[in-house]
């Protein structure tokens, strides 16, 4: 038992939930690297129905947002509640169920997508048999974060647990629209804009507030100073809740979908982008003043690029969602080079930023590895730069191909070398993953050295007050 298990934190369940997530991540970074082999017509296991690239693809996509991202998530949630409420989350054996039923559901999915029970929801292939499964989960996570929230005697609420307790609602309530409103209520083109509002949702509702509350609560903690601007951060946080939910039609502009909708979707993408500024204005402001942090803190250095990332989507978005810039890169591997940047580039890399400052905590051992801590970040960032830029630059050749009618095996032809370099930089995406996770299993079996554990210390022992909630 290390310190971090006290009695306000369940630091097992920090662990456990943050291991989780590392498996589920390896497990699909392997399936995004093979599915990228079938783009470059080099399909390793052909003729087995069970592992047929289609499933592959979905088997990447579902267990990043459920097995990895929402395992890291968790984690996060058991060590930042407590200490933004003082209050200890509902029940340790609530926690332990949560944890079993969660990656039991993401299991099921992981089966169910092999066997080919998809359902046809974009990134809700979940099979239609575990979604009921997911409502009940949400509302076990309700309870559990939610008793600490409602208890608290914290007269105003630090804004993570603003993010964190709107982002609970959105989670059941996206799933339910997403999942079970197109499957059994309306269907064909009426169920188009609900399925693009809910993969806009699962990463706007859901991944966002869950990755900002995150961002706002490590990196004042780490940098040890407060948040340039809290009210800066609440406004981000209504434009959040008032923009977020308009916006779901800009994935299928261009489609038969009636024009308002799709107006009313471009219009309020260009006002979220205001919004998401906000984060990225306070990231800087907090850390201008403490330049030196990023050569010497490996976790500011991945919040830090997280950020200068997160920076580039937002510049993305505004172009990619006019309708002229729509001509060219609808349906090119711009929007999925798009999409890894946010997914991997922005919240990803916050959680990296999260494990390499919280797991010495968690085990009460040093690092196994600096030097794998260094190898682990150049790596990863070099891969997901070199694949954003490949596939950014692949988007466009593709679009401008297609706008001047080039017939398609053309096209196909001239994507090659992209798609080949994006597999080489999916290896180095793979090797940089892998030094994370050989770290944080060699910290624990084979490090020798204590941590000793300032920033959470008891106010008396530190020589200076840390700045988030009641630490
Ligand atoms: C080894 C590294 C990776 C490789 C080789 C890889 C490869 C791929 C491939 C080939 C696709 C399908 C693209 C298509 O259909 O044209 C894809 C889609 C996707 N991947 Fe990855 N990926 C990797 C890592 C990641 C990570 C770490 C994340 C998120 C954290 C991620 C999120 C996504 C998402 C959201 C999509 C769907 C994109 C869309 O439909 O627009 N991938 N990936």
């Amino acid at each position: 038992m290390t310190r971090n298990d006290s009695p306000l934190v369940h630091g097992a369940m920090v662990r456990w939930h943050l291991s989780t997530a590392m498996l589920w991540l390896c497990i699909s970074l392997f399936a995004g690297l093979l599915y990228s082999l079938q783009l470059l017509q080099h399909w390793p296991l052909p003729k087995i129905e069970v592992l047929s690239p289609g499933r592959i693809r979905m088997i990447h996509t579902n267990l990043i947002a459920f097995g990895f991202l929402t395992n890291a998530f968790f984690a996060m949630l058991y060590w930042t509640v407590p200490r933004l409420t003082g209050v200890r989350v509902a029940s340790r054996r609530l926690g332990w169920t949560i944890l079993v039923a969660w990656n039991a559901i993401v299991l099921a999915t992981y089966v169910g997508l092999h066997l080919g029970q998809a359902q046809a929801v974009e990134w809700g292939e979940t099979p239609v048999w575990v979604d009921p499964l997911v409502v009940v989960g949400a509302i076990l996570v309700w309870i559990q974060f939610y008793t600490p929230i409602v208890k608290t005697k914290e007269r105003s609420l630090y804004v993570s647990l603003w993010y964190f307790s709107a982002g609970f609602v959105w989670l059941g309530l996206t799933y339910i629209m997403g999942n079970f409103i197109p499957q059994y209520l309306v269907a064909g083109n009426a169920a188009g804009p609900l399925l693009g509002l809910y993969i806009h949702d699962l990463v706007g509702l859901w991944v966002t507030p869950m990755g900002w509350g995150m961002m706002y609560f490590f990196v004042p903690i780490i940098l040890r100073k407060p948040i340039w601007s809290h009210a800066l951060s609440l406004v981000g946080f209504w434009g959040l809740a008032f923009f977020y939910p308009l916006q779901g039609v800009h994935h299928f502009l261009g489609s038969p979908i009636p024009m308002f909708a799709q107006y009313s979707a471009v219009i309020s993408t260009i006002a979220i982008e205001i919004v998401v500024t906000t984060v990225i204005i306070n990231f800087f402001m907090t850390w201008k003043g403490s330049e030196g942090s990023l050569k010497r803190s490996i976790p500011i250095r991945w919040f830090w690029v997280g950020a200068l990332n997160y920076f580039i989507t937002c510049l993305q978005c505004a172009f990619q969602v006019t309708l002229t810039f729509q001509q060219v890169i609808h349906f090119t591997d711009w929007v999925v080079g798009h999409a890894h940047l946010v997914m991997f580039g922005v919240f990803s890399f916050w959680i990296f930023g999260m494990i390499e400052h919280l797991w010495p905590k968690l085990t009460g051992r040093e690092w196994w590895s600096l030097k794998l801590r260094s190898i682990s970040f150049w790596t990863t960032a070099i891969g997901l730069s070199g694949m954003f830029l490949t596939l950014t630059a692949g988007g466009l050749l593709e679009g401008f191909m297609s706008l001047n009618l080039v017939p398609r095996e053309t096209i196909l032809e001239a994507m090659r070398p992209f798609w080949f370099v994006r597999t080489t930089m999916g290896f180095a995406i793979i090797a940089g993953v892998g030094c994370l996770a050989t770290n944080m299993v060699m910290t624990v079996v084979a490090s020798r050295a204590a941590h000793a554990d300032f920033e959470y210390a008891p106010y008396e022992e530190q020589g200076e007050e840390a700045s988030v909630g009641t630490i």
